[in-house]
This record gives C-alpha cells, structure tokens and sequence, in this order.
C-alpha cells in the first residue's frame, strides 16, 4: 500500500499547478461548534500573563505516562483548556486563539474525557471556545473506554483528563481542499504542545498519543467519523 505515498505527492503545491480560484464565501462552514442543548459549565478565568517562565518550561517538559490518584484542580484544567485553543484577542471580524491554524479556519475541536477533576463529574465535555466553558456531551466514566479505544495504554484510564482532538474537515477543505489533510495535524500539533507547556507551568505531567483505534476513538467521544473524526489526544495528571 502506498496512499501515503500518493497522498503527500498529489497535495503538492507545485508552480504549474496551483491555480488562485475564488471563495465560496455563502457557504463557508461556521467555525464553531455549538450544541444549544446542552449543559455548560463556565470555567473559571485562565491567567494571561503569569506561569513559569517558558525556557524553564521546555527544559522540563517530558512524556508523563504515570499519575497519582489525586484529582486535578479546576483551574489547572481550564488553564489548560485555554492554551490550547483559547480567544487571546478579537477585532470586528475575527477571533484569534493561543494556537495558530493556517487560514484562521480552526479545524480542530477539543474534548475533555474528565475522570477526575474538583467540581466535574467524569464525563465527555466539548470545549465551547467563545464562552471558555465545557460543554456536558455525555456523562459517565470513559476513561477505561478510551485507554482500550488507545490500544491499551492505562495512562488514559489514570489520567485525570484526556484531551482529545477531532478534525471537521470540512472547515479546512473550502480553502484548501485535499491539502486540508496536511493542515488539520499540524494545527493539533500546535494544541498539542501548548497543552502539554501549560501542564508543565501547573505542576502536572502529559503524554501525547497518536496511537488509537479511529472507530473507537470516534465512538466513545460521540462523533460520526466522516464530518468530524478524532486525529489526537493527550492524557493530563500529576506525576506520580
Ligand atoms: C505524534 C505523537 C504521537 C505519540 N503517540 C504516543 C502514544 O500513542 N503513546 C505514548 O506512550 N507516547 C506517544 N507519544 C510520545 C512520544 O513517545 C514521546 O514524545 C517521545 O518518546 C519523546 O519523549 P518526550 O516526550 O519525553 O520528550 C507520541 C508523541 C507524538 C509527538
């Protein structure tokens, strides 16, 4: 099998291919994801300028696969939460977040698969970006649910919260059609990493895991798959 292969050769850009064509600008899809039903819990405001310093943060930052039984603070969850994907500033058009994404169409939705953090009950949240706060998608204990849907890996079952990251694609195919699929991994790359950064700066440890059953995946957070699919997850904890 080669569509690896094939896919990275036909999502050149090439000079004798790339054409300027126009928007479909009456049919862009919207950039958030709302679910007007559901339970919101607000989380509490992130701090915008203090943390640890970023140097130091990078020395430390390793693979941590291994967590005590405490819960996480709440604060640190939505500290978290807001390095990932958080609005950092706004002008009349545009909201700009703490991660890039080419085109500023933000692709990627993040999910909070909480076990145990103070004042949540273990469930599936989705995170509404324009209000900071978690969406309840699905209440109960997933975390067993998801290590299996990650080939196993328990750190999932111990975390005190997994992120994980689903692509619509259809936010980043109206601009960039098949090299869309480039773009949605890099831009979860950058969630990733800012996530995994402000663990650091809150006392806790993250792995990141690429690793999983897609189906799987896709079934214990509650997406179809096809409009919007899991492509990454990292788990949350103190060291043990
Ligand atoms: C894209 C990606 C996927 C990964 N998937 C897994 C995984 O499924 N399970 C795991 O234990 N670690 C996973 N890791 C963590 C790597 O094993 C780890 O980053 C690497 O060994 C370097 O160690 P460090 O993170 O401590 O610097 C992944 C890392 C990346 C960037």
């Amino acid at each position: 099998m080669t569509f690896g292969d094939d896919f990275q050769r036909l999502s050149k850009y090439s000079r004798h291919t790339l054409k300027g064509r126009s928007l479909d600008w009456e049919n862009k899809p919207p950039l958030y994801k709302k679910d007007p039903d559901a339970e919101l819990f607000k989380l509490s405001e992130p701090d915008r300028k203090g943390g640890q310093p970023l140097y130091g943060i990078l020395q430390q930052r390793r693979s941590v696969r291994n967590y005590s039984s405490a819960a996480a603070a709440e604060k640190n969850l939505s500290q978290i939460l807001w390095a990932t994907q958080g609005i950092t500033s706004s002008t009349a058009h545009h909201q700009f977040r703490a991660a890039p994404s080419a085109g500023g169409l933000f692709p990627i939705e993040t999910y909070c698969a909480i076990n145990k953090v103070e004042g949540f009950k273990p469930g599936i949240y989705h995170y509404q970006v324009p209000y900071h706060a978690l969406a309840l998608v699905k209440e109960g204990a997933f975390g067993l649910d998801l290590a299996q849907a990650a080939l196993g890996q328990k750190m999932l079952r111990d975390a005190d919260f997994n992120l994980v990251w689903t692509a619509m694609i259809e936010r980043s195919k109206w601009k960039y059609e098949q090299r869309a699929y480039r773009y949605i991994y890099l831009d979860a790359g950058h969630l990733a990493q800012n996530a995994a950064l402000a663990a650091v700066s809150c006392g806790l440890g993250s792995c990141q895991i690429g690793a999983f059953f897609d189906e799987e995946a896709n079934q214990v957070i509650g997406v179809d798959g096809e409009w919007e699919f899991v492509i990454y997850m990292s788990s949350f904890g103190k060291p043990a």
